[in-house]
């Protein structure tokens, strides 16, 4: 058993562990990848002040989401076909978020579905939600939503269509796997996730497949995507959608200060700054490069979330000291499920929870609610 101490590590188990066409689906950005690759590599641009003696005795990263505890501001970004990294994988993630104390996003594109996690998790947890052409099918699964006890809604926005993705494209992405000579002969090596899947009922996509009028051909992820999205997509709808949901609603994919104030304008709880972990424009700059503008031009009109990026407790904390409230992780959790499931998801949470704690003592803070631009050096081209 390999001992297991950065994000990175459980990375390196998913890549071995999942059969390739689904480690390629998360781990790929779209088109030339800049902005997938920036999304990491600005982290790396600001550094941290060392501070010292300063009593470390007490500390805490207790904090609240959109107004619920939380044991340290971070949620599961939600992320599509979870389940197909590892057997039941949004119940098992879902699972690890409940016991650790930090909220989980059920993906629509999930293939547990909503009244699956919701009857084995036994708790409340956040939807998020794709408009798609069926007008039925968007009213039908926001009433499944609220009926399975749904907590938040949060509407993504940056996915009208789908960002060219290569990797999936050359794979011939699907759910379940298309059997073809290559792909047989990968998942052959994959044997442990096969036994696994074989032992589970849910290997689609369990939210669209049989609710979904048109749902017929989920053969090429893209083509469907294409055929399903609402691209009519606008703030009018958006507004509506609001009223049907009637809850608690987080906008997501917000990577520009105009459109920033538009979703505080609305009402809404909380907005993700996010550019969907550079699977959609590519060319954006990253995210929390627009984070501080984006802080700026909303100020506390809204709770202001970030995500795209995020690899370590530094991270966190970094986005923290820049205005995010707190974060959204996504491929951080989705590598530690397909490295071990659900204890995977757990030791991701426990790394970023122990990174956060170290560091945030290390620049001389105790609370987290403390943290802010004095514990970074900002590089001066670092808008
Ligand atoms: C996503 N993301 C995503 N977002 C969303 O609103 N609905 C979805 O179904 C998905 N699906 C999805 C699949 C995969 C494999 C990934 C990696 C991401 C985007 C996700 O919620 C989040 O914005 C990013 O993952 C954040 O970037 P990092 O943390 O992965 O760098």
């Amino acid at each position: 058993m390999p001992v297991i101490t950065t994000i990175d590590d459980l990375k390196q188990m998913h890549r071995r562990r999942a059969p390739k066409m689904f480690f390629d689906y998360c781990e790929s950005g779209s088109w030339t990848e800049q902005t997938f690759r920036e999304n990491t590599s600005d982290f790396d641009k600001l550094r941290l002040r060392q501070r010292i003696a300063v009593d470390m005795s007490d500390r805490t990263l207790r904090s609240t989401m959109i107004g619920q505890d939380v044991t340290m501001p971070v949620a599961l970004a939600p992320v599509g076909m979870t389940g197909m990294q590892c057997a039941d994988g949004e119940i098992k993630a879902a699972r690890a978020a409940r016991d650790f104390g930090v909220p989980y996003t059920l993906s629509t594109m999930s293939i547990c579905s909503i009244e699956d996690v919701a009857r084995a998790t036994k708790a409340p947890f956040w939807f998020q939600l794709y408009v798609m052409r069926d007008a039925e099918f968007v009213d039908n699964i926001i009433r499944r939503a609220k009926h399975a006890g749904c907590d938040a809604l949060v509407l993504t926005l940056d996915l009208q269509l789908l960002g060219q993705r290569h990797k999936d494209l050359r794979n011939g992405l699907s759910a379940p796997p298309k059997l073809t000579p290559r792909t047989v002969l990968n998942l052959a090596t994959k044997w442990r996730w096969g036994l696994e899947m074989l032992q589970t009922k849910n290997r689609s996509f369990g939210n669209i497949v049989g609710h979904a009028r048109s749902a017929s051909d989920m053969s090429s992820l893209s083509s469907w995507t294409a055929e399903q999205f609402e691209p009519k997509l606008d703030w009018d709808m958006v507004a509506r959608l609001k009223e049907k949901w009637g809850g608690r609603l987080i906008l997501k994919g917000i990577l520009d200060p105009e459109d920033a104030v538009r979703a505080a304008d609305l009402g809404c709880d909380a907005i993700v700054v996010s550019n969907h972990g550079g699977r959609q424009l590519d060319g954006a700059l990253s995210a929390i490069r627009m984070l501080p503008a984006i802080v700026a031009a909303v100020g506390d009109r809204v709770e202001v979330l970030m995500d795209s990026g995020i690899r370590s407790g530094q991270d966190i904390l970094k986005a923290r000291a820049l205005g995010a409230h707190g974060v959204m992780i996504g491929r951080a959790y989705i590598y530690g499920l397909g490295a071990m499931g659900q204890a995977g998801v757990t030791k991701a949470l426990q790394i970023l929870y122990k990174e956060m704690d170290l560091t945030m003592a290390l620049c001389g803070k105790r609370d987290v609610a403390d943290v802010d631009r004095d514990i970074l050096l900002i590089p001066k081209d670092f808008s």
